[in-house]
């Protein structure tokens, strides 16, 4: 069969418009919608045309075209407004946006793609949750997930917030005081980066204050001296701000965070894992850990997760996904459960008050699922033995 020679029936020239690569046809009529990402931006590296082609079977494609005499034009005005071009290429990436979920992160779908449009809006997100249910790492993902400048600051292991988000002033002999500026500073010069505050929570108070006009969508600069009132850097144009924050009832250093500063940011609530989701991701994580033992695991964390929300909790906080996986690490090595439950789960719970502490309470659980046997049989001759010495 003697191939056709097909013409084009528009040719667009690809423009770089901040961090999108964007498609002019020859009337200014933007065509970035219909083309994909990685075509647009071969197109701009390899500095060709691109031709859309009509295929037999009716569909268009795109591609390089050569030798042609028409020039793609780009208006005068290259500002983004956002039209229905651009509306249905933001619309098809988010709801697409769950494959770029990685499969390791447990996280829903309309969780996941709230996420990455609040991103693609520009909003300033919070991921709220208590520790170890996967903020900083879904964070990490969604940054990973829109090819943009990325920057991360951990804003709870730094005691100096001024010299993280400002920068420090040095002495040299030879070049008498001078200042340096952070990376932070950089961060929020670069057109469309995305930049992650993690364990904000836990920052220093100064640190907020200092966030609190980069923070503000109608302020967005850093003042970079609070004396001074003139010293300021804007936050460029397209910046992001991912901020995690353990919020839940912890009774760790985090300290309470401003409602001001809270008003700032769109939250993303992260879910603490059910039973079934626990399950699954760690026998994806770990297919060569026995699966009952580690539905086992996932069971002992899920009660622990349900009585330290009842109303009358002999715990404070529940097995969180970290220590699940850490401990089914250690199941992997060789160590047995009830081995690897008292060097990971045991240290998390204060063992003050001997028979009623919450170390013993932990225990009491984690040894129901050691013993051989019929596990759940024997949890529930229990719980009823229990409840028959309060009558
Ligand atoms: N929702 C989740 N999906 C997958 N893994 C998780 C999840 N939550 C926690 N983990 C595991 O726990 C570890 C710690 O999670 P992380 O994101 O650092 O928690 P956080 O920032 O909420 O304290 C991760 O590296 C991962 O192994
Ligand atoms: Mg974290």
């Amino acid at each position: 069969m003697a191939r056709q020679t097909l013409t084009p029936d528009l040719i667009v020239r690809i423009e770089k418009s901040g961090v999108r690569f964007n498609a002019w046809d020859t009337d200014g009529v933007k065509r970035t919608s219909e083309i994909t990402t990685t075509t647009r931006k071969k197109a701009f590296e390899g500095d060709y045309l691109l031709g859309r082609f009509v295929g037999r079977t009716g569909k268009t494609f795109w591609r390089r075209v050569d030798n042609v005499d028409v020039t793609p034009s780009t208006p005068e005005s290259t500002v983004e407004v956002p039209t229905d071009h651009d509306h249905a290429e933001v619309l098809n990436f988010i709801h697409s946006s769950y494959s770029l979920k990685p499969r390791g992160l447990m996280m829903n779908e309309l969780k996941w793609k709230y996420l990455i449009r609040s991103a693609v809006r520009g909003k300033n997100i919070m991921m709220t949750g208590p520790a170890g249910c996967g903020k900083t790492m879904a964070a990490k993902s969604v940054v990973n997930s829109l090819d943009r400048p990325d920057y991360y600051f951990n804003l709870g292991a730094t005691q100096d917030p001024r010299g993280t988000l400002i920068g420090n002033t040095h002495f040299e002999s030879s070049k008498g005081t001078y200042f340096s500026e952070s990376l932070f500073v950089k961060a929020i010069q670069t057109p469309g980066a995305v930049i992650l505050l993690d364990e904000l929570s836990r920052a220093h108070p100064d640190a907020w204050n200092i966030l609190m006009t980069v923070l503000d969508y109608g302020q967005r600069y850093l003042r970079l001296d609070e004396q001074d009132n003139q010293a300021t850097i804007k936050v460029a144009e397209g910046v992001t701000f991912v901020a995690t924050a353990n919020i839940g009832n912890e009774y760790t250093s985090t300290r309470v965070m401003d409602k001001a500063l809270m008003d700032r940011f769109t939250i993303v609530e992260m879910d603490v894992l059910s039973e079934g989701d626990e399950n699954e991701l760690l026998n994806y994580m770990f297919p060569n850990v026995d699966a009952t033992v580690i539905g086992n695991v996932a069971k002992i964390a899920t009660l622990t997760r349900t009585e330290s929300n009842s109303e009358t909790a002999r715990i404070t906080s529940g097995i969180s996904t970290r220590t699940t996986v850490e401990l089914c690490g250690l199941l992997y090595d060789g160590f047995n459960l009830e081995e690897a439950s008292e060097v990971s789960i045991y240290p998390q719970y204060d063992s003050s008050g001997g028979v009623d502490s919450e170390r013993t309470f932990v225990k009491q659980i984690v040894q129901k699922f050691c013993d051989d046997g019929s596990n759940e049989d024997l949890f529930n001759e229990e719980e009823i033995a229990e409840a028959e010495t309060v009558d």
